[in-house]
């Protein structure tokens, strides 16, 4: 009677197991989480005391309304809401954006978290996301609308707002931003002001400016090309830049650089600005629009902030590489299948203060380093990217100027990928990729290291390059 059939008893022990094994589960589920509560309780990590400051400082600046980031990141329930995300993409190092490699050199505005934050936002996540005191929650930051560097002197316009197709394509365009005014000034800071947040990605903007008498009008002519159908100097001719007599205005390179999150570069009272001709143009040697699905119109523009004297200590761009003073050794070929890599370097003829630098490579780039060796042999690390990445091409400001002495050489490595497991490689099967003179074509190659610098003088290397503010 009370005789099971076998075949029962086995399957009853079979069930009991796999119920133990599944209150186990359960259990150990439960007791971790209760464990992580505790950690996280223990080591008080809540939104309002620990997460909110690291939030701010690293991501609300591109995950706010207006910015680029597709969502926002401000409030609890913005992150509590996607807080599995926020830990993948803060520990594989995707988000925040920032690939220089903060163990080789350090930067004015370096975006990166810390072993202890990454923990921190781990833990955090893990314990379900405690809120903790609201009252100690910090004030968000506030961005200023239309610009982060104060009211503006003057204010130069697109000349008609421009069509961008939503075809989930890159676009690269030339487009000029022409102006007159009554008089000759100094500026201190030109800054860029994207009108389709969420749609440009990118801006290399230089100055033109025409002596007077040179040029009748500097409205006329093309105000935008597409750099995928011209190269530099053609795009120019028909964007009417030179002189009326043919010969070139003069360029001031680098006014201003634009990537989401980023704020124009002011240097400290005294150092930097330049020269405004009353009548010129803004040049963006390249406004880059990432892909989209739908239609946008752009009227970006940009803030002029002018400066009473003439720059004190006006800086100096020196570019290596790809139209600059350096060879590529080897020439720039970067044959298929093959990872390839390439120096240039220069010798500094005087003694310097670097303040920003800006590589460049485009899709095969993989690596880039860029060191100063002294003559006495010492090495002064400028900067390091292990993992390059086209999309985040910074200008990177130093904290402080880095002196580099007289006669130090300057060394610069890039590595490409020019093989089938390089995601970004244009091309299936791979093809020879070289540069070609005057070509901005992202399927084309670059190799680039552009440095902003000064003359040293004493105690330059103590000079502050961060939180600049505009004075009126
Ligand atoms: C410089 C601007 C910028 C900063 C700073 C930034 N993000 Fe982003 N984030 C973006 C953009 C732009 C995207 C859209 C994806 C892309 O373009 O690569 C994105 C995408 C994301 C995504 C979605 C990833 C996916 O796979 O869809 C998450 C999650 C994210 N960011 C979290 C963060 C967190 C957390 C921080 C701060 C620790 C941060 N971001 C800082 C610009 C930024």
């Amino acid at each position: 009677m009370f005789c099971v059939p076998i075949n029962d008893c086995q399957s009853l022990l079979k069930k009991t197991t796999f119920f133990l094994i599944l209150l186990c589960f359960i259990l150990f589920g439960v007791v971790s989480q209760v464990l992580f509560h505790y950690y996280s309780v223990k080591n008080k990590i809540t939104f309002s005391e620990n997460i909110a400051p690291i939030i701010y400082k690293n991501c609300t600046g591109c995950h706010r309304p207006g910015a680029d980031a597709p969502f926002d990141l401000i409030t609890f329930n913005d992150v509590k809401k996607r807080a599995k995300m926020v830990k993948k993409v803060t520990e594989t190092k995707f988000m925040p954006p920032w690939p220089a490699d903060p163990t080789y050199s350090h930067f004015a505005d370096e975006k990166f978290l810390s072993d202890e934050e990454l923990k921190t936002i781990s833990v955090w996540v893990d314990a379900g996301c405690p809120m903790g005191d609201s009252s100690k929650l910090p004030k968000p930051p506030e961005y200023i609308r239309g610009s982060q560097l104060g009211k503006p002197d003057m204010v130069i316009k697109m000349a008609q707002p421009h069509y961008i197709k939503g075809n989930n394509t890159d676009k690269f365009y030339l487009m000029k931003l022409p102006y007159e005014m009554a008089n000759d000034t100094f500026v201190k800071a030109i800054e860029f002001v994207p009108g389709t947040p969420k749609g440009v990605h990118h801006v290399n903007g230089q100055l033109i400016t025409y002596d007077a008498g040179k040029k009748k009008t500097v409205f006329g002519g093309n105000f935008i090309v597409d750099t995928d159908t011209f190269t530099h100097k053609q795009g120019f001719e028909k964007m009417d830049i030179p002189n009326d007599d043919g010969t070139y205005p003069t360029l001031t390179p680098s006014v201003t650089n634009y990537l989401p999150g980023v704020i124009a570069t002011l240097y400290p009272e005294g150092i930097g600005g330049y020269k405004m001709k009353k009548q010129g143009t803004i040049l963006f040697s390249e406004i880059h629009y990432g892909p989209s699905p739908i239609d946008k119109i752009d009227t970006s523009y940009c803030n002029v902030f002018f400066d009473k004297a003439p720059p004190k200590r006006p800086t100096s761009e020196i570019q290596l590489g790809t139209l600059g003073v350096s060879k590529i050794i080897p020439p720039l070929f970067i044959p298929p299948n093959m990872v390839k890599t390439f120096h240039t370097s220069i010798v500094v003829p005087v003694d310097i203060s670097v303040l920003t630098v800006n590589p460049h490579m485009h899709l095969l780039g993989k690596k880039f380093i860029a060191c100063a060796i002294k003559p006495s042999g010492d090495t002064i690390p400028l900067i390091r990217i292990n993992n390059w990445d086209f999309r985040w091409q910074y200008f990177y400001t130093y904290k402080k100027m880095i002196k580099i002495p007289a006669g130090s050489l300057i060394y610069v490595e890039g590595t490409y990928d020019n093989t089938s497991n390089n995601p970004l490689n244009p091309y299936h099967p791979p093809r020879l990729v070289c540069e070609k003179e005057g070509s901005m074509r992202v399927t084309d190659e670059m190799f680039q290291f552009i440095i902003t610098y000064l003359p040293y003088q004493e105690g330059d290397e103590y000079i502050s390059l961060e939180n600049a503010k505009v004075n009126h």
